[in-house]
């Protein structure tokens, strides 16, 4: 199996993300690194807790990250509800969160990983504040990362927090800067990817249909998460954002890629988290990143309903 860290903000589609990842085999989830990000830290914290209960996977630790941004004030969520999880009640955890932090997880695990000649995938589906600390203060981890496959930023589409920037980039514009100025193989799923991936109502009924012990509850997150707004997305339901990571690892061939040079702004009040793309080296620097330009809409919500089918026996 693909050795994985989940690094993420949960958030309803981190929630769906982590739901995947854990009846996919194929991944071995070494860890659950909540940050500060869809909501504070306690209660990412809380929420990644929960969702590995609902999911039955209480042996994969959960630490927690980042309290705040590396420089800037903390933002949060628009579309995950007060709780992050929608209106939905999971129970209290009885899980509990491990004693290390997640940047020092990071840095142990992927140090470790380096000595052994090994790597390991890091997925960011919030603000990557915990990759960056973590690469201020041991860079030799950059040995133990085979890539980082990142939900954030916005290319040729427009930003969903402001004009120009996407939530996870503009959230901490300075640790996205860090990550892709570092020089490791990085994926970029951005919104000109997740935004061709709509989780419409009849899909909702579809995936709560085949879900087994979860429907009730994922029938709920996926509801919350319709944005109702036609005009913008051209139909109905919400953006399967950070799903989006878990799917391309598990089957790439639904994805097209581009390399190109990234750059993140900032400074600019206006264009404050604004991903560049270098499309046509202009800039005379060597791409950094696999942006994923297009993908198989279809393919990847029959790939969700294949896996989140396996709750049925789960
Ligand atoms: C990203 O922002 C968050 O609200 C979502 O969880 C996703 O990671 C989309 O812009
Ligand atoms: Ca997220």
């Amino acid at each position: 199996p693909i050795p994985i860290i989940v690094d993420c903000d949960p958030g309803i589609d981190d929630t769906i993300a982590l739901l995947t990842a854990f009846v996919s085999p194929e991944l071995d989830i070494l860890g659950v690194t909540p940050v500060c990000g869809n909501q504070p830290l306690e209660r990412t914290v809380r929420n990644a807790l929960q969702v590995c209960e609902l999911g039955r996977r209480t042996e994969i630790p959960v630490y927690a990250g980042c309290f705040r941004p590396m420089f800037r004030e903390p933002i949060y969520g628009q579309f995950h509800g007060q709780t992050g999880l929608g209106n939905t009640v999971l129970p209290d955890p009885v899980k509990a969160v491990e004693k290390k932090s997640a940047v020092d997880f990071l840095i142990d695990t992927l140090i470790a990983a380096a000595a052994l000649r090994k790597r390991i995938t890091i997925c960011c589906l919030g603000p990557m504040t915990n990759v960056a600390v973590a690469l201020r203060m041991s860079p030799q981890i950059a040995e133990g990362i085979e890539r980082i496959v990142m939900m954030g930023g916005a290319y040729r589409e427009p930003g969903n927090r402001t004009m120009t920037a996407e939530f996870n980039v503009l959230a901490d514009p300075h640790a996205a800067h860090v990550v892709f100025s570092n020089g490791i193989p990085i994926v970029a799923l951005a919104l000109d990817a997740t935004h061709q991936v709509m989780l419409k109502p009849e899909h909702v009924a579809q995936f709560s249909s085949v879900s087994g012990r979860i429907s009730e509850t994922l029938a709920e997150l996926m509801a919350f998460w319709d944005r109702n707004d036609v005009r913008r997305y051209g139909s109905r339901g919400g953006p399967l954002h950070d799903p989006l990571v878990i799917a391309y690892l598990l089957a790439p061939h639904l994805f097209k890629t581009e390399r190109a040079r990234v750059f993140v702004e900032y400074e600019s009040e206006l264009c404050m988290g604004q991903t560049v793309a270098d499309w046509y080296g202009k800039s005379g620097q060597e791409p950094n990143a696999d942006i994923v330009t297009r993908v198989d809409a279809e393919g990847v919500i029959a790939f969700f309903l294949e896996r989140l089918s396996r709750y049925a026996e789960k």
